[in-house]
């Protein structure tokens, strides 16, 4: 009974925030419509909640009241709860007429699926759900509101709430790094609490399958392990592995345990079971499931594998029907998900049985040969009375008839299906994926690559604006996902999805009109103290500092550096000392009038906190200087204004950290007007090349000046960019006077065969034009 432990060490913590609380609002109820304000310290933030002055105190005669008829289908956990919050056990009845916690489902007064409305009075507290996961939710907000003090209570409210979207969820890979069931529990438990309803278990891919198949032996034995394991970031070259074997799997009765727990608490375990690509690990088992026959090897670094399952050999779908069938005895869902992502084409394209295949279903090409298998599948899992969810490339080949869409490349899959009325849930990446960075200092644990804040998270709208009122029905939620690749502890794991899955909780749930990040900050800060007690460690790096660049009334760049902690006083440095509380504070923001590298502590009641953010700033002859671009950069990597390529700030390793501008096969020119003729001795920029991502180095850059704007002299050219990451390029020159200064990179156009995403838009990625 793990479960009972962390609720109860949560509820002790929640003790002395509410009481205090409870004072506070007498004094400012009704000034505000924040919710915190109110006292009423839940989230995801309720639809409608507000307090009454009252007070409920638990006593020895406080009873749980389950009124005739009341439908609680799995009561015992109900009872559990309410147990908890009273801190006691509760004797059951019928009737009472006061001093009673009153549970009851009752679809008539609260309308909405999920929903529940939850009062709070001196003499009682009722809890009365649309159905049974709205009692649940009801006794959740329940949980977070309980005053565990001396006199153990609920403060007085009524609060009136239903989710806004059905599919509220987060999504663990176990195949890159496995966690332990009590540790797959608690993160379970911990969701239910902020009513996530969704647990997608990633549970095979190219680096381990960790689903027991009874019928498949050699999977367990052979698919379930890799040989060793990258050390560091994959794009750190050359690779090094650690030499260690690496694996396990969850065995049928673990699979059970899981998917009831996550039953019992309202969640609803989707397994994804990948197909056609990342398969690595099951042809290391079945060789003869692949276009080539192998032999394979279940993949020991991250990426995308060329082999995967051959669709010309019937035997695949035969073994993926029977693994099927074992999953479909564990997974009681209505979704199964079967991946359908980053299903490299090379390997059917050279297949004799693929192509015959092809030739004997009229299939025009590789895409629709992946639609083929998708189709298949989906008409298995449909006569088994089942529907499928696939990642948004299941669409290139055109969708299959009911499936659902998990657009994660972007939001373009997700309004593309939406507006061929199939169902989708938002996932895409740059927005929800917590494999990301979530701040942008140095030291941070190994990750991805990408950065996403916790206000980014939090500021995601699910429903595209593009989307008219008849499509944007088919968005039935949202869901964050955490990849493993670099997780290989509970910890790390932990740290990544708490508290950012807090953030995708609240827009899951809660309805547009009521988000409030500001809001969202401090019922989050009061919880963080319960969530470490409960054993968990969340990051607390939401509050760290994030700089922005403007221009002061002078004209003169600007760094302006904010944290959201409450009272913060910035101190900073820019002489490479440690910022101390007698260092310049930053309420203006720091004024750039030379190279300089900023250090910045926050400082709360006089007492550091937190890490020193550190920023290098250039002060070159073209910050702030007028740019003209030729062709505009994509709109995941644009940093909104062309004047950002000269604002004194290089893109880091954090790739869309709003620095960089990014051309998806197009080229680069851009031209800065330095107002009037001056001596040049170094022009540089730099290039990030990350082949993983898609993102290429030019084929040719060029250094080209003009004293007229009108005729340009190349000063300076390059072809070679050595280095996998970012690549620095400085021009010496000599005796060079201009005004203007030109930068021309000439796109790799299409990513070459062999490589990811082969045949599609190499992006260029280029930031900061510097002229000394
Ligand atoms: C995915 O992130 N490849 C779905
Ligand atoms: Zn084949």
């Amino acid at each position: 009974m793990k479960w009972l432990n962390y609720v109860f060490i949560y509820l002790m913590c929640f003790a002395f925030i509410a009481r205090t609380e409870a004072a506070a609002v007498k004094k400012i109820l009704g000034s505000s419509d924040s919710t915190i304000v109110q006292g009423l310290n839940i989230i995801p933030r309720p639809f409608k909640a507000e307090t009454n002055g009252e007070f409920f105190h638990f006593n020895k005669t406080t009873v749980l009241l389950l009124p005739p008829g009341t439908p609680l289908s799995s009561g015992h956990i109900y009872g559990q709860y309410v147990n908890l919050i009273a801190g006691q056990p509760l004797l059951v009845k019928k009737h009472a007429g006061s001093n009673y916690i009153k549970l009851s489902i009752d679809p008539l007064l609260v309308p909405s699926n999920e929903g529940y409305v939850l009062e709070v009075r001196n003499n009682f507290i009722a809890v009365t759900g649309h159905d049974d996961a709205g009692l649940f939710y009801g006794l959740q907000s329940l949980t977070q509101l309980a005053d565990f003090g001396e006199k153990p209570g609920i403060m007085g409210c009524k609060i009136d709430d239903h989710p806004r979207f059905a599919h509220r969820g987060a999504l663990l890979d176990v195949s890159r790094h496995l966690f332990p069931v009590a540790a797959i529990e608690k993160w379970i438990n911990i969701l239910a609490l902020y009513k996530i309803n969704t647990f997608q278990w990633h549970l095979t891919d190219d680096q381990g399958w960790r689903i027991e198949i009874k019928k498949y032996p050699k999977l367990q034995t052979i698919s379930a392990y890799r040989d060793e394991t990258l050390i560091g970031h994959k794009k750190e070259l050359p690779h090094v592995f650690d030499g260690k074997r690496y694996g396990g799997y969850y065995t049928q009765d673990e699979v059970k345990q899981i998917v009831q727990y996550a039953a019992d608490r309202h969640i609803t375990v989707i397994p994804e079971i990948e197909m056609p690509g990342h398969a690595l690990a099951a042809l290391a088992a079945y060789p003869e499931l692949g276009c080539t026959g192998g032999p394979y090897k279940t993949a020991t670094f991250w990426g995308i594998f060329n082999d995967v399952y051959c669709p010309g050999n019937e035997q695949t779908f035969t073994f993926l029907q029977n693994v099927l069938d074992e999953v479909l005895t564990l997974f009681p869902s209505k979704y199964i998900h079967i991946g359908g992502d980053e299903c490299p084409k090379v390997r059917w394209h050279e297949c004799p049985k693929c192509q015959k295949l092809m030739l004997d279903n009229h299939l025009k090409n590789e895409n629709e040969l992946q639609t083929y298998f998708v189709t298949r599948i989906e008409k298995y899992l449909n006569s088994k009375g089942r529907q499928i969810i696939g990642w948004d490339e299941i669409l290139e080949g055109g969708l299959s008839p009911g499936a659902t869409v998990m657009s994660w490349t972007g939001e373009s899959g997700g309004i593309a299906a939406a507006s061929q009325h199939h169902d989708v849930i938002m996932t895409p990446e740059k927005y929800v994926y917590m494999d990301y960075y979530q701040s942008l200092y140095a030291g941070e644990q190994t990750a991805a690559g990408g950065y996403l804040p916790l206000s980014k998270i939090y500021n995601y709208e699910p429903i595209p604006p593009v989307l008219n009122t008849d499509e944007e029905k088919y968005i039935k939620g949202v869901q964050a996902n955490v990849w493993s690749e670099y997780l290989d502890s509970e910890q790390k794991a932990e740290y990544m999805m708490f508290p950012r899955i807090f953030a995708l909780s609240e827009i899951a749930w809660s309805d547009k009109t009521q988000r409030n990040y500001n809001d969202f900050l401090a019922r989050l800060r009061k919880q963080m103290p319960a969530l470490k007690k409960m054993g968990l460690k969340p990051a607390n790096v939401f509050d760290e500092i994030t700089y922005t660049v403007n221009k002061n009334p002078d004209g003169k760049t600007v760094i302006d550096l904010a944290s959201t902690s409450p009272g913060a006083i910035i101190h900073y440095t820019t002489d490479g000392s440690g910022p101390g509380i007698n260092s310049a504070v930053c309420n203006n923001g720091v004024v750039v009038d030379t190279d300089e590298i900023i250090k910045a502590v926050v400082f709360s009641n006089g007492q550091p906190i937190g890490r020193t953010f550190q920023k290098r700033v250039m002060f070159h002859k073209g910050v702030g200087k007028k740019v003209t671009m030729v062709s505009q950069p994509v709109a995941n990597f644009n940093p909104g204004d062309p004047s950002a390529l000269v604002n004194g700030i290089e893109g880091s390793n954090l790739y869309n950290d709003g620095q960089w501008f990014g051309f998806g096969g197009a080229d680069l020119e851009a031209v800065v007007d330095l107002g009037t003729l001056q001596p040049i001795k170094t022009i540089g920029t730099d290039i990030l090349k990350y082949h993983w991502q898609k993102m290429w180095e030019p084929t040719n850059l060029t250094f080209l000046v003009s004293t007229d704007g009108i005729s340009y002299t190349p000063v300076y050219s390059q072809q070679d960019f050595p280095v996998n990451g970012i690549n620095t390029i400085k021009a010496e020159l000599k005796d060079i006077k201009a005004r203007f200064v030109k930068i021309i990179a000439i796109n790799k156009g299409t990513i070459p065969e062999g490589e990811y995403g082969a045949g599609g838009k190499a992006m260029l990625m280029v930031d900061e034009l510097f002229i000394y």
